[in-house]
C-alpha cells in the first residue's frame, strides 16, 4: 500500500514536471525563468528596500525629469543582454562591457543607482540587488509624475558576474530593423507581438540622436537631398525632423544633435506614442514598422487611449522583467552595481 502510494506521488511529480516543461516550452524564457521573483521579496529581509529606493530616485527625478526616460531604457537594455541581473551596470574590466557598446547611445543615470545602492546597503547589507534596483529604478522615475506607483515590480533578481558588449551589440534591437526582425528579437527573448507594441510605447518619453534616423530625412533611396524622404513619414513631421538634424544632411554620422521622441509630451509618460505613430509621426523605422502589420496596427490603434495603455503596458513590463532572471542561489548580491564582488 505504502509502496503504491508513493508511485502514485511519483506519478503526480512527474506529470507535474511535464506540464512545467510544457508551460516553459510553450511561453517562452521568460516564463520559465521567472520563478523566485514575487512581489514584495525583501519584505522580511529588508522591509524598507523599496520605500528607500523610491526616495532616491524621486528626489532625483524631482531635479532632473528626463532621468524617467533614462531608467527605462536602462532596464530594457539589461532584460535584452544576458537577462534582468544588472550586467548593464558593469564597468568594462577584463573585456568591453554593455555600457561601453555603441547600441548604449545615452545611456544615463548609474551614479543615481549607485546612490540607492549605497543608501540600500546601510540599511541591510548585501540583501537588495542591483538587478532589482534597475527595475525599481524604472518604475520609480517614471511613476514620480503621477506620485503613485503605475506598476507592480516583483523582486528577487540575483546579480551577473558577466557584461560584454558584443552580446549588447547581438541582442539589442536596431532603430533600422523592420517588423519581423523585431518580432523575432523579442520572441528571441519570451515576448510575443503584444509586448513588442505595447513596449514600444516606452518610447512617450525620452530623445533620439538624429544619427540614427537621418537616412529617412535625407537619404531614404541613396539621392542623398531633401525630397529624399521616408514616404512612410508624415510630411510635416519629415519638415520638422529635417529642420531639426540640418547637420546630418552633411555629415550622417554627425551625433551631437538629439530630438523629443513625443514632442510635446517627452517628459509625460501616456499613450500619446501611440496617437503620433498612428499619424505617422514615429521616428525610428522602428517603431513606423509597426504600422505595416495588421495585428500590430489594430493594437496601435487601441493604445492611443490612455487607459488602456498603461493596464497593457504593467503586464508587458513584468514580462520583460522575468526575462533570463538569476534568483534562488545564482548569481551574487553586488556590494557595488559597477564591479562584480571580488
Ligand atoms: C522595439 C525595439 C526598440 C528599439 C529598436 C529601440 C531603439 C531606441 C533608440 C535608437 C533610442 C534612442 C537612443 C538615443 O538616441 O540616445 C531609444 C530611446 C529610448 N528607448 Fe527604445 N527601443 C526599443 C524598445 C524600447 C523599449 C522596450 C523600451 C522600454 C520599455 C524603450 C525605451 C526607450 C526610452 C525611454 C528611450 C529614451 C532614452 C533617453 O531619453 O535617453 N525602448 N530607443
Ligand atoms: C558608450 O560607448 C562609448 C564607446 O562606444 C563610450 O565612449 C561611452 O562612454 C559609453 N557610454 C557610457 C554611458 O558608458
Ligand atoms: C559621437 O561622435 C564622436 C565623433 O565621431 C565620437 O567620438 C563619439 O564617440 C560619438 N559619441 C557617441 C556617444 O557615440
Ligand atoms: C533580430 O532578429 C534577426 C532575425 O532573426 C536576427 O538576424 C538579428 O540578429 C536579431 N538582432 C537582435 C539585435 O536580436
Ligand atoms: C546616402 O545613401 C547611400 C546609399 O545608402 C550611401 O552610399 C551614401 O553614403 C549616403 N550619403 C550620405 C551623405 O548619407
Amino acid at each position: 500500500m505504502q509502496g503504491g502510494a508513493n508511485n502514485k506521488g511519483l506519478v503526480c511529480l512527474i506529470a507535474a514536471a511535464a506540464v512545467v516543461l510544457v508551460f516553459a516550452g510553450s511561453s517562452g524564457i521568460a516564463a520559465a525563468q521567472a520563478a523566485g521573483l514575487k512581489k514584495g521579496f525583501y519584505k522580511k529581509s529588508c522591509p524598507k528596500a523599496e520605500e528607500i529606493a523610491q526616495r532616491v530616485v524621486w528626489n532625483r527625478v524631482a531635479g532632473n525629469p528626463e532621468l524617467a526616460a533614462k531608467f527605462l531604457r536602462m532596464f530594457f537594455h539589461d532584460c535584452f543582454v544576458r537577462g534582468c541581473d544588472a550586467s548593464v551596470l558593469l564597468d568594462s574590466a577584463s573585456n568591453t562591457a554593455e555600457k561601453n557598446a555603441a547600441p548604449n547611445l545615452s545611456l544615463a543615470g548609474f551614479e543615481v543607482i549607485e546612490e540607492v545602492k549605497a543608501a540600500v546597503e546601510r540599511e541591510c547589507a548585501g540583501v537588495v540587488s542591483c538587478a532589482d534596483i534597475v527595475a525599481l529604478a524604472a518604475r520609480d522615475s517614471v511613476s514620480y509624475q503621477y506620485r503613485r506607483s503605475l506598476w507592480e515590480v516583483e523582486t528577487g533578481r540575483r546579480d551577473g558576474t558577466v557584461s560584454s558588449d558584443q552580446e549588447a551589440l547581438a541582442d539589442i534591437p536596431a532603430p533600422t530593423s523592420t517588423f519581423p526582425i523585431l518580432l523575432a528579437n523579442f520572441s528571441a527573448k519570451g515576448l510575443g507581438l503584444q509586448d513588442l507594441v505595447v513596449l514600444s510605447g516606452g518610447h512617450t518619453i525620452g530623445i533620439g540622436h538624429c544619427n540614427l534616423f537621418s537616412s529617412r530625412l535625407f537619404n531614404f533611396t541613396g539621392k542623398n537631398n531633401p525630397s529624399d524622404v521616408d514616404p512612410s513619414l508624415n510630411p510635416s513631421y519629415a519638415r520638422f525632423l529635417q529642420g531639426q538634424c540640418r547637420r546630418n544632411q552633411q555629415d550622417p554620422n554627425d551625433n551631437s544633435t538629439v530630438v523629443p521622441m513625443d514632442p510635446g509630451s517627452s517628459v509625460s509618460f501616456d499613450s500619446h506614442y501611440f496617437v503620433n505613430l498612428k499619424a505617422r509621426q514615429g521616428m525610428f523605422t522602428s517603431d513606423a514598422t509597426l504600422l505595416t502589420d495588421g495585428r500590430a496596427a489594430a493594437l496601435v490603434d487601441k493604445l492611443r487611449d490612455p487607459g488602456v495603455f498603461l493596464d497593457h503596458f504593467k503586464n508587458s513590463i513584468k514580462r520583460m522583467g522575468q526575462i533570463g532572471v538569476l534568483t534562488g542561489a545564482a548569481g551574487q548580491i553586488r556590494k557595488r552595481c559597477n564591479a562584480v564582488n571580488s
